[in-house]
């Protein structure tokens, strides 16, 4: 049972001395009431203060009861309104039921009758913002669930990447390494943590769509014919094909899978995507990747040296790479000495936070 001492509590009604009436009887019983004459004046009150309890007369000039309802349960939905009726309105009375109020009492009333209504009503009140507060836990709890499994998910597939370059050692620890050089830009331009965490995950898994290519292909020493080149590069396509279920919620990371070989002049690939086209966290991971690529040994040519892969970023500014990030890189590494880094530790992923993150009305006290 609600305690009625800490209920602040509304009356409408046109007639001063039906509203005084149940002002007297509310108070007595412990509620804090306040008067409205009619359903505008109500409202901006209820505007600058919301209460948990409405008492309105059906019929009122200007706005009648049931106008007044649908406001209430509209823009307060956690407010309990109780109508008053005559009795020969017992009709509209029902029809408030169905738009939402929690009881009505027909006039002339008992005032006995009118506390056991109100009573009845907050305890409906109370029950049914519990329920709506355990739908909303379960909801987070399951979204939370949903989020984890799909985390699991992806550091299986971060494994099998990790296992892949293994594999190879010309490609060992690129994509952690394409990670830790994509952070570093991203701290030096002072993104935000969200998508420092969407870059992160991006980056570890954009290579995976390597799987699909033929090893032969992958690991062959001399020159790339065409057709191998353009079975290589199919690899963002197919990586996007495997994450999309999984990455729903995070379009940015996915883009990176499916863009990190795409160019600010549109000669890239798969798409061929201009400037403002590739999306920012892509920009970033595109000038890691290249610089990794470039510093690493290839079956079909030596490591480039640092000086020569800085100057590479230099030369694309504008043209491959976006400007800002080739900027933020240098930036980060004012001594080149300290390139290639070594390779850091796979740490685990986490999905950033959803966009839509949630505001929650309070209901009024
Ligand atoms: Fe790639």
């Amino acid at each position: 049972m609600p305690q009625p001492n800490a209920v602040k509590c509304l009356v409408v009604d046109d007639e001063p001395r039906l509203r005084r009436v149940l002002v007297r009887l509310l108070e007595g019983e412990g509620f804090t009431c306040s008067e409205a004459g009619s359903g505008t004046e109500a409202l901006e009150m209820l505007q600058h203060d919301p209460v948990p309890l409405v008492i309105s007369d059906l019929r009122m000039p200007q706005m009648d009861g049931a106008t007044l309802l649908r406001e209430i349960i509209a823009r307060w939905p956690t407010t309990a309104v109780i109508v008053v009726t005559a009795v020969a309105e017992v009709e509209s009375a029902v029809a408030c039921l169905q738009l939402g109020a929690l009881d009505y009492v027909a006039k002339p009333f008992h005032l006995d009758e009118v506390r056991a209504r109100v009573m009845q009503a907050l305890d409906k009140r109370s029950l049914k913002m519990e329920v709506e507060d355990y739908r909303r836990t379960l909801e987070q709890r399951v979204q939370e669930q949903a989020r984890r499994i799909e985390e699991l998910s992806l550091e299986r597939l971060q494994a099998l990447v990790h296992f892949l370059e293994e594999k190879d050692p010309y490609t060992s620890g690129h994509s952690v390494r394409v990670a830790d050089y994509s952070a570093r830009i991203g701290r030096q331009m002072g993104l935000s943590p969200a998508v420092m965490d969407t870059i992160a995950l991006g980056a570890e898994l954009h290579d995976i769509g390597k799987i699909g290519v033929s090893e032969a292909v992958l690991h062959k020493a001399g020159k790339l014919t065409e057709a191998e080149y353009r079975h290589i590069m199919e690899h963002p396509v197919i990586g996007a094909r495997i994450l999309a279920p999984l990455m729903r919620d995070v379009p940015p990371a996915l883009a990176i899978v499916r863009s990190h070989h795409e160019r600010l002049d549109g000669k890239g690939f798969p798409d061929g995507l201009k400037g403002d086209q590739i999306p920012l966290e892509v920009r970033v991971v595109g000038v890691a990747d290249s610089f990794d690529a470039m510093t690493s040994v290839r079956p079909y040519r030596p490591a480039l040296s640092v000086q020569k892969a800085l100057q590479e970023l230099e030369d694309g500014k504008g043209t491959q790479f976006h400007p800002p990030a080739v900027e933020a890189f240098l930036a980060a590494f004012p001594d080149p000495s300290a390139l290639p880094v070594t390779t850091p530790e796979v740490r685990p992923l986490h999905l950033p936070p959803p966009l839509d993150a949630h505001r929650r009305s309070s209901p009024p006290d």
